[in-house]
């Protein structure tokens, strides 16, 4: 499916649906209004009205703010998807366009890799119309670009973890660095231990997969700023010895997520040709059980020196990113440190499964980037760290423990365990994000369908765009 900006007005034909947005209000004063009130539309939001004759999809938005829209607009694709119309109509404006450009690529969005037969839908084009394209032009390009790294990393979120594993997670890291002229490192086991991450390899350890270290570098001509981003690759999180219950195991391909979400930055930041110098860190392992496995009651030597005790080995992301965290500390001095982890289901607990965890130590900069968050359309909620929760990590035998004495709070004292391998001069350019809750999902809602849902990369995209302005 193709997605244009165009001036004119589409040709009117029965190959081509024109889309409406309206809300209560207009719909009163609408010339259709006696047909439309007959077929039962009252343009609530997220509710749709064909009238087949007129060619017209009428959408209902509660008002007319980008979130209303793009929702809206997302359940109009599916409904789109599954007529015979070859293409369909939009007229845009400034405040709309994004949020429509979202509604169309990531509404629009369907992930039938592993089905035999593909429903192929008819909609060939998607056009949208405003008579001031000139202007509009580089704002559509910027979310197209954007939506479709999103749309990347739900491509690779949604992999099984029999076809993503460490080392194919490297190999397509390989690749997107040579499509987008990145810098690509791999770091195996052998380097893995010659860096005495023995943490991260501790986790992979049971894994018929080599764990990996991947590490992107996108560079422009003269960076005004340097932002790594670390993500959190656990190709699969079985729970190790702690094993998980078969229910809470299902999904557990996404504990990947935060990693696939750096690429799609790295993908739209070089893209973008953002002014940054970026760089990414992904700690790629699978955490697997056998006789081989790290046990509850190991204690691990981390690459800082710090000694953990493992007292849960389902608490192992946290043991990948303390050695991934320490190697991007001295591979990079950057101005700003992100790190994306499907870390706790308490944070899911804490904020719901909408809505991104954020920690950290600047209140300045946890305000920009929730800033960023809401122009580009993700949920953020503050998690606030204290210094009671950080003693819950106490260890009896090690410096601490990968798991807290108390279950409250579990997502903070996460991140709490995390900032212990934060060094001081790094502390307040330094983020946590937990998107244990927001990086999948099994029912659709706003512009996410059934899977991963790029959570993060329209957020960072929109934060390293906001130095521009
Ligand atoms: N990958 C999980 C967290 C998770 C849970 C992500 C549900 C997405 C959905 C993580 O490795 C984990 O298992 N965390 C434990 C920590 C506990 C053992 C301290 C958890 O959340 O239960
Ligand atoms: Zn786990
Ligand atoms: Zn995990």
């Amino acid at each position: 499916m193709n997605i244009k900006l165009v001036k004119d007005g589409v040709e009117k034909s029965d190959n081509n649906l024109s889309v409406v947005f309206m809300t209560e209000k207009e719909l009163k004063t609408d010339k259709n209004f006696k047909m439309l009130e007959r077929a039962g539309f009252k343009a609530e939001q997220d509710t749709t009205c064909f009238l087949y004759g007129k060619n017209t999809l009428f959408c209902g938005v509660e008002d007319t703010t980008p979130d209303s829209v793009r929702s809206t607009c997302s359940v109009a694709m599916k409904a789109i998807r599954t007529t015979t119309y070859k293409s369909a109509t939009f007229a845009v404006n400034e405040t709309t366009l994004k949020a429509i450009v979202e509604g169309v690529v990531l509404g629009g969005y369907e992930y039938t890799q592993y089905k035999s037969s593909k429903k192929k839908t008819k909609l060939k084009n998607v056009y949208l119309t405003n008579e001031n394209i000139e202007v509009l032009s580089a704002l559509f390009e910027e979310a197209v670009v954007v939506a479709e790294a999103t749309n990347f990393t739900r491509d690779i979120v949604n992999q099984t973890p029999e076809d993503l594993n460490p080392p194919s997670f490297a190999k397509l890291a390989k690749k997107l660095a040579k499509e987008n002229g990145l810098e690509c490192e791999i770091l195996g086991e052998k380097e893995l231990r010659e860096e005495k991450m023995e943490s991260m390899l501790a986790v992979g350890r049971a894994s018929r997969h080599d764990s990996k270290l991947i590490h992107l570098t996108y560079k422009p001509k003269s960076p005004k700023r340097v932002v790594s981003l670390i993500g959190k690759g656990l190709t699969y999180d079985s729970g190790g010895l702690s094993l998980k219950p078969a229910t809470s195991m299902v999904t557990m391909k996404m504990d990947k997520a935060g990693a696939c979400a750096t690429l799609g930055m790295i993908k739209a930041a070089s893209e973008l040709k953002i002014d940054s110098e970026v760089h990414v860190f992904i700690g790629a392992v699978e955490n697997m059980i056998g006789g081989n496995a790290y046990k509850p009651d190991d204690v691990l030597v981390t690459r800082s020196g710090k000694t953990v005790e493992v007292r849960n080995t389902d608490a192992e992301g946290r043991l990948v990113l303390a050695d991934v965290l320490d190697y991007a500390q001295d591979a990079v001095n950057a101005d700003y440190m992100f790190d994306f982890a499907t870390l706790t289901g308490a944070c899911m607990v804490a904020l719901g499964q909408y809505t991104t965890g954020v920690m950290g130590h600047s209140s300045k900069l946890k305000h920009n980037i929730s800033k960023s968050a809401g122009v580009a359309g993700e949920l953020t909620g503050s998690l606030p760290f204290n210094k009671h929760l950080k003693t819950l990590l106490k260890s009896g035998i090690a410096d601490i423990s990968n798991t807290a004495s108390k279950p409250y709070g579990g997502a903070i004292t996460a991140g709490l365990f995390l900032d212990n391998f934060i060094r001081d001069e790094n502390k307040k350019k330094w983020i946590h994000f937990d998107i244990a809750g927001s990086a999948y999902t099994e029912t659709p809602w706003d512009c996410n369908v059934y899977g991963g849902t790029g959570a993060g990369v329209r957020m960072i995209s929109e934060f390293l765009k906001s130095f521009k302005q």
